[in-house]
């Protein structure tokens, strides 16, 4: 008796583990949602997959308003990975347009056939004066596969090229995303270098000019692999992942702070070891105004503790910083 009891106690749990195990995934069900600044402003662009064709819908609203009172419906395009398996999934973009600045909504995405989760985000504030917060993180994979077809397909980044390189404004800031990896993968062709190229000093220049560079003063980089580092790994600085400050071209493992350095500073960051300590962490960056940028290097180690800070105060921008 005793023995039939487990067994059926067994079998109830071997068929609870084959029902929970073994229904065929809905094809039609969004996975990987994602949203983005699309660099437009007023504007979200959300982004998922189906392994099925299906519509492409957002409904959303307003934060503690009526429930999804807005409709917005976008498209797909069809993606093959370049794998042995040559999976096929469906990427679905949705452009929310008009929203309000710094106002929070609700929505889902999917169509009738399935629809997501309800997550929240907040609009951003598309003022000059607004002091963004940003977290800086390294290394999220290693994407290059395919001539780098899962960053083309999968993303929808600011502007149209590809999603590999981009740019967009926000606070007194432009923001410029370049691929470091386009020299690393050469057996994709020499295009993506010069096209980048061209693609940068056009976006440079563009951001450079007087009126632009007037309300947005900053210009930021940022790339994974960095051109400068003092650690010793030989021509990759990203296999010994540091955190360290690098100022005007000389290479210094010193934390310089209230200074105001008439050439670019650069930060490397990402830690999976850092040079001032052996934690794994991140950094956090605030762009105060229009001549104060803060950083503070993050300790998960440490749970959360702020191990180095400082604070770059750059009183002149563009040319003049260098007359
Ligand atoms: C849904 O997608 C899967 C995987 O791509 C495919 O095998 C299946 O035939 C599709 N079903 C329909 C109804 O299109
Ligand atoms: C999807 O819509 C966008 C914007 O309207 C358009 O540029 C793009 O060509 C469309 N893509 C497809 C696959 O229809
Ligand atoms: C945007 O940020 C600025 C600067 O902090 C603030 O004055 C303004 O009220 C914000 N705008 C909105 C719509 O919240
Ligand atoms: C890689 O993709 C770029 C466009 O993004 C294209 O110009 C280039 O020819 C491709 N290279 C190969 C080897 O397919
Ligand atoms: C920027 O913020 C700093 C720190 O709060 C302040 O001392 C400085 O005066 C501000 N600069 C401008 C141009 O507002």
């Amino acid at each position: 008796m005793m023995m039939m009891m487990e067994l059926q106690v067994l079998l109830c749990l071997f068929a609870l583990i084959a029902a929970v195990c073994c229904v065929p995934p809905i094809g039609t069900q969004p996975e990987q949602v994602h949203i983005s600044y699309p660099g437009v402003k007023n504007s979200m662009l959300v982004t998922w997959s189906t392994a099925n064709k299906t519509e492409s819908i957002v409904e959303y609203g307003l934060w503690g308003e009526k429930l999804f009172s807005h409709t917005a419906k976008g498209n797909s395009s069809v993606f093959t990975d370049g794998g042995l398996e040559k999976r096929t999934m469906y990427i679905h973009r949705v452009t929310l347009t008009d929203l309000i600045p710094t106002a929070s909504y609700v929505y889902h995405c999917g169509s009738d056939a399935g629809w997501s989760d309800i997550f929240y985000f907040t609009s951003l504030n598309e003022s000059v004066s607004f002091s963004p917060r940003f977290a800086l993180f390294g290394d999220m994979g290693n994407e290059n596969p395919h001539n780098f077809s899962h960053y083309k397909s999968r993303f929808s980044m600011p502007g149209h090229t590809e999603n590999l390189w981009y740019s967009w404004n926000v606070g007194p800031a432009h923001i410029i995303s370049f691929s470091t990896e386009v020299y690393f993968y050469l057996e994709y062709g020499l295009d993506l270098l010069f096209r980048q190229y061209e693609w940068l000093q056009a976006d440079l220049q563009e951001a450079n000019r007087p009126e632009n560079r007037a309300q947005r003063p900053w210009i930021i980089t940022m790339g994974h692999r960095p051109m400068y580092c003092s650690n010793d790994d030989g021509d990759d600085c990203t296999h010994f992942q540091s955190y360290e400050w690098i100022w005007s071209s000389g290479l210094m493992n010193t934390h310089m702070r209230d200074s105001g350095p008439s050439t670019i500073t650069r930060c490397l960051t990402g830690a999976l070891k850092s040079r001032i300590s052996t934690d794994y962490g991140y950094t956090r960056m605030r762009l105060i105004n229009t001549t104060h940028l803060y950083l503070e290097q993050v300790s998960d180690d440490q749970y959360g503790k702020v191990i180095d800070q400082m604070t770059l105060v750059k009183e002149k921008h563009g040319a003049d910083a260098w007359r």
